[in-house]
């Protein structure tokens, strides 16, 4: 049943039921889900689908955990994160075959995302040791003020399908050298990826005779099911999510009987703007990275390619031309460069977006359709002479179609690229160094990527404005995220 690219030994020992406690076994009622293949929708594996119960056994797993893990040495927690660093490197292709077969990336995208995700692991183990305080005598002279880090408590971690291992450790590095013990729920497109890494975490802590709730997983189909009760646990203080703009306020909403803290790396509608001093070259090379990464199926993706007059028509063309001489396929096939999209409704959205565009007189220079065969897959298109008004440039895409609009001048393009409720990131190509520094200033973006179509770094802050979300995850700030300040007044 499982993929054929995956090796045996990989398939013997990769977990398929749910963890709690330290323990892997299967949900109440032995009830599982099919996780497929999006490059064949073969079935992979059948997977532990827990139930609303299993997910507060698993909470109070967490909860059992806090207090011992919370008093585990900071350094103690830094050297279980750099443990846990190597195991993955030195498994990398494991991480990387497994995140082909139920994501569909390319496998040199997968190994990509194997590197990216293992550097949380790295950056968070030499920020364990960072949670710095504050000691200061008051203004008035009357005391000292002493301010101190501690960490938030059983945090819940709901992660997306399409960074399957670096969403996961970009949300349990920080939490874990925090020492916030974590449930896990992770998509039900791809956990296996996600299970494998709290495998490792979970060997880890054994072996050093750490406390074995610490990382817990609930992989589940039914998602809202699981996570609605969690919010309402009084034993829950944190909640971690990566998704939709959508799901993300009714998160928000749930969350606030409880005044959780909360997280949100939700939706993005992200431009990519073209000056008239910019070098196309470089431009068509960052467009393709920013659009095509993951076949467009990334919050960050570059959503609409806004490009001045002189140059939108052979931006376009130049852009049509690269995106022509790629190769579609299954992520394991040798020279593929865009795999498939996640399934077959996330082709169905991508076309009618096509065709909603091209209702509204764009013209389709390269792809518009699906390719012949079996699979999720959709050709990589560029679309010109888009109108402000279509939905491909209103709405996140999560495909591999660039539209393009052509501006006038920068005041046009500035108010263009923040005409959204999104502000997540922004991507400006221009030769001059004092436009650059305005554009930072104008627009409405978390992240910026100036003459780069890429942004994304464990050591710097992802997150964003607008409705695309609250808090950062990465960096110094990912930390932030799962400790709380106590000020005493001395
Ligand atoms: C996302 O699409 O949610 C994250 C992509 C990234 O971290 O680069």
């Amino acid at each position: 049943m499982a993929a054929a690219s995956l090796s045996p030994a990989l398939v013997a020992h990769l977990p398929t039921g749910m963890l709690v406690d330290g323990q892997w076994g299967p949900a109440t009622g032995g009830r599982t889900f099919e996780v497929r293949d999006p490059a064949t929708d073969e079935v992979l594996f059948d997977i532990a689908d827990a139930s609303p119960q299993d997910g507060r056994r698993a909470l109070a797993a967490a909860d059992d955990a806090a207090a011992a893990w919370r008093a585990v040495a900071p350094r103690e927690r830094s050297e279980l994160l750099r443990a846990v660093y190597a195991r993955v490197v030195a498994r990398a292709d494991a991480f990387a075959s497994l995140i082909t077969a139920e994501c569909g990336k390319p496998l040199a995208e997968a190994r990509a995302e194997v590197a990216y995700g293992a550097d949380f692991l790295r950056w968070y183990a030499e920020q364990a040791v960072r949670a710095d305080g504050l000691v200061r005598r008051s203004p008035s002279g009357a005391n000292r003020q002493l301010v101190h880090r501690r960490p938030v408590g059983p945090a819940l971690l709901v992660t997306p399908w399409n960074f399957p291992i670096a969403m996961a450790t970009r949300k349990i590095a920080p939490a874990l050298a925090a020492g916030c013990p974590v449930v896990i729920k992770p998509a039900h497109a791809t956990p296996l990826t996600t299970m494998l890494v709290a495998e490792v975490i979970r060997s880890e802590l054994a072996e050093r005779g750490l406390p074995a709730g610490v990382v817990n997983v609930v992989p589940t189909a039914s998602s809202s099911d699981l996570v609605s009760p969690l919010l309402d646990d009084d034993r829950l203080r944190k909640l971690s999510f990566t998704g939709s703009t959508a799901v993300g306020r009714t998160l928000l909403g749930q969350a606030a009987g409880q005044v959780l803290n909360c997280s949100m790396e939700l939706g993005g509608n992200a431009p990519f703007v073209v000056f008239s001093d910019a070098d196309l070259d470089a431009a068509v090379d960052g467009a393709t990275v920013a659009k095509l990464r993951n076949g467009g199926q990334s919050c960050v993706a570059a959503n609409r390619f806004l490009v001045h007059d002189s140059l939108a028509r052979e931006f376009a063309q130049r852009l049509a031309a690269r995106f022509e001489s790629l190769r579609v396929g299954p992520g394991t096939a040798e020279g593929v460069d865009v795999g498939p999209l996640i399934d077959a409704d996330a082709v169905r959205k991508v076309a009618e977006l096509v065709d909603d565009a091209s209702d509204h007189g764009a013209q389709v220079l390269t792809g518009g359709e699906r390719p012949e065969g079996a699979g999720s897959f959709f050709l990589p298109t560029v679309l010109s002479g888009v109108g402000a008004d279509a939905r491909v440039v209103r709405e996140e895409i999560f495909g591999p179609v660039a539209p393009v609009v052509a501006f006038a001048d920068d005041d046009e393009a500035i108010a263009l690229a923040n005409d959204t409720e999104y502000g997540l990131a922004a991507y400006a190509y221009t030769r001059s160094l004092d436009r650059a520094m305005r554009v930072t200033d104008d627009l409405e973006a978390g992240m910026i990527g100036i003459n780069r179509g890429m942004v994304s770094d464990a050591s710097a802050p992802f997150g964003g404005l607008k409705q695309s979300g609250l808090g950062r995850e990465g960096g110094e700030a990912g930390l932030e995220e799962y400790l709380e300040t106590v000020y005493v007044a001395l």
